[in-house]
């Protein structure tokens, strides 16, 4: 049986001294014994004192996103040995915001997938289609087409261990969530594609989460079906209260 894993991403949120009384609470709140994996994507600044209030917890600490060279004149640039030398296990790829503010391509993201795995950080890897794409029913196809391009070249052991994030653009921070059936149709497809380009074994270990406008309200319904195996979470990640409640449903 697949883990739930229940990922807050704050993007572009908070002070350190926010971000330190979050974690702080939740670290105490998530049980040890869960089932659910509980993770804080928080900005580069916050990560070395994120990762040491965590150190004890069951709470993971994850980036937004890095470059896929090791090191070298790339200014502005935060690397996976970076990354992993602070003790940050995951690592979001390939959000629509980057692809759309900063030009990010699925040949980039295939690329820091792969830099992920050398560096024994887990991708979570972001797909989902515009509001345009979905009208046009060509949220299958682009939906596959991303998921392709991101996991090209990887053995099945890494596929297997690749977290998928499935966020229809048109959800994120509107206040609008697909239906858990229309959700749970796109995870399935994706599981379908792995399945393609893997092994049913290999696709049935991929965790699949859904993220747009998920909410404590909302989550328990997502959670139930076939296919979604968690949650990307901006908005309501960024409360501890919501955030713990988030994680509780996923035990
Ligand atoms: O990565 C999480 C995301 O884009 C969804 O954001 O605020 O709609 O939960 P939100």
């Amino acid at each position: 049986m697949r883990k739930k894993v229940i990922a807050g991403n704050w993007k572009m949120n908070k002070v350190l001294s926010e971000a330190n009384q979050f974690v702080g609470e939740v670290a105490t709140k998530v049980p040890n014994d869960t089932n659910v994996e509980a993770i804080v994507c928080a900005p580069f600044p916050f990560l070395a004192s994120l990762v040491e209030k965590t150190k004890d917890s069951n709470v993971k600490i994850g980036a937004q996103n890095m470059y896929f060279e090791e090191s070298g004149a790339f200014t502005g640039e935060v690397s996976p040995v970076m990354l992993r030398d602070l003790g940050v296990t995951h690592v979001v790829l390939g959000h629509s915001e980057r692809r759309e503010y900063f030009n990010e391509t699925d040949e980039m993201v295939n690329k820091k997938t792969h830099a992920a795995f050398k560096h024994d950080l887990t991708p979570i890897v972001c797909v989902g289609e515009t509001l345009e794409q979905r009208d046009a029913n060509e949220t299958m196809t682009h939906v596959e087409n991303q998921v392709k391009q991101a996991i090209k070249g990887l053995t099945e052991e890494q596929v297997a261990e690749t977290i998928i994030a499935y966020e229809p653009i048109w959800a994120i921070g509107t206040g609008k969530t697909a239906s858990s059936e229309d959700a749970n149709e796109v995870c399935a497809h994706i599981r379908n594609v792995l399945k393609d380009v893997t092994s049913d074994v290999t696709a049935e270990k991929v965790v699949i989460q859904y993220g747009g406008s998920v909410k404590p309200a909302t989550i328990d319904e997502l959670l139930e079906q076939s296919d979604v195996d968690g949650a990307l979470v901006g908005g309501a990640s960024l409360e501890a209260e919501s955030f713990l409640q988030l994680v509780e449903a996923g035990t």
